[in-house]
C-alpha cells in the first residue's frame, strides 16, 4: 500500500517515468504510447503467448471470453482508449493509464467511479518471471479482461465505494484482505473443477499451475468473514486460496454493510495465512511443503 510510511516508489517507476507529469488530483496521465520500445512490445508478445497458451483450462470462462471480447492480443501492447471503447459498451468501465501505485484513496475513488488505474510500462525482459511492483502487463492482461464481465464489473465497483468508507472506519487492512484474496488470488469453481479468476495468478505463469495443481497449498471454500480475517502472503506463492461458486456469491456476499463485520472481526484474532479454521470448507488441506515460516502480513 502506498499509504504505508515505508512506501517507497520503486527505482523502476522513477526512471520510466521520468519527464513525464501526471495529474496531481487523480494521478492520471494520458498512455505515452511513444515511449514503448519495440523490446516493450516484444516483452509484452512473450508474456502473453506464454500465458495465454497456458491458461486455456485453468483461467475461468469469464476471463477469457473477456480476453476475446476486447481483443486483446500478442501483437503489441494495447492502446487503452481502443479497449475503452469496447469496455464502456459491455460494462461502462474505462482504463485510465497511471505512473505506478498511487494512493489507496484515489486508488479507490477510481474504482467507484468504474475507472481502472493501469500501469502504463512495461516490466524489463529480465523481469519476465517475477515483478514485485505492477507493470501493464499484470494490470492489464490480469484485471482488465474480468470488467467486461457485468458481475465483476458491479463488484469492483462496490469495492472502490467499500474502500472510501473503510478509510474512514479505519478498516483498510481488513478490506485489502479481501481484495487480496479475491481480486488477486481468487478462484472458481467451474462445473467440477477449480478455475483461476485472481489477476495475480492470470499474470503469473508459476502460480498459474501451483495454484491448482499443487499439494502444498489450501484451497477453502469462500467466506466473507473468514477472508477479511486472513493474513497473506506478499513473497510467496498464497498459503490458502479461496474458491467461490460464482461471482454472483461474490457480489451477494460483499452487498451488506461491513461497519458492524469491521466492528464484531476487530475484537477478534487473525487467522496466519495458512491456518485451516473451525467451519471452513476444505476442498483440500494444503501438505505445507516449501511454505515460508516468516510472519504472514
Ligand atoms: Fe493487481
Amino acid at each position: 500500500m502506498t499509504d504505508h510510511p515505508d512506501f517507497v516508489v520503486p527505482d523502476i517507476t522513477t526512471r520510466k517515468n521520468a519527464g513525464l507529469a501526471h495529474d496531481p488530483r487523480d494521478f492520471t496521465l494520458p498512455q505515452p504510447a511513444a515511449r514503448y520500445t519495440d523490446e516493450d512490445h516484444a516483452t509484452w508478445a512473450t508474456l502473453f503467448r506464454r500465458q495465454s497458451d497456458m491458461l486455456e483450462g485453468r483461467a475461468c470462462r469469464e476471463f477469457l471470453e473477456g480476453l476475446d471480447l476486447l481483443g486483446i492480443d500478442a501483437e503489441r501492447i494495447p492502446d487503452f482508449e481502443r479497449l475503452n471503447r469496447t469496455l464502456a459498451a459491455a460494462t461502462g468501465w474505462r482504463l485510465v493509464a497511471v505512473p505506478g501505485l498511487i494512493p489507496d484513496e484515489v486508488f479507490f475513488g477510481h474504482l467507484a467511479e468504474r475507472r481502472f488505474p493501469v500501469t502504463w510500462w512495461i516490466r524489463e525482459p529480465h523481469q519476465l518471471d517475477y515483478l514485485q511492483e505492477p507493470d501493464v502487463f499484470h494490470d492489464l492482461f490480469g484485471h482488465v479482461p474480468l470488467l467486461a464481465h457485468p458481475v465483476f464489473a458491479d463488484y469492483l465497483e462496490a469495492y472502490g465505494k467499500g474502500g472510501m468508507k473503510a478509510s474512514r472506519l479505519g478498516a483498510l487492512p481488513m478490506l485489502a484482505r479481501l481484495y487480496w484474496y479475491t481480486v488477486e488470488f481468487g478462484l472458481i469453481r467451474e462445473g467440477d473443477d477449480l478455475r483461476i479468476y485472481g489477476a495475480g495468478i492470470v499474470s503469473s505463469r508459476s502460480e498459474s499451475v501451483y495454484c491448482l495443481d499443487s499439494a502444498s497449498p489450501n484451497r477453502i471454500g469462500f467466506d466473507l468473514e473468514r477472508v477479511i480475517r486472513t493474513r497473506y502472503r506478499i513473497d510467496t506463492f498464497q498459503k490458502t486460496y479461496f474458491v467461490i461458486d460464482d461471482f454472483a456469491q461474490l457480489f451477494d456476499a460483499t452487498a451488506p454493510d461491513f461497519t458492524p463485520i469491521y466492528h464484531k472481526l476487530a475484537a477478534l484474532p487473525t487467522y496466519g495465512a495458512g491456518d485451516i479454521a473451525p467451519g471452513d470448507t476444505v476442498l483440500q488441506a494444503g501438505n505445507r511443503e516449501g511454505w515460508a515460516d516468516t510472519d504472514d502480513l
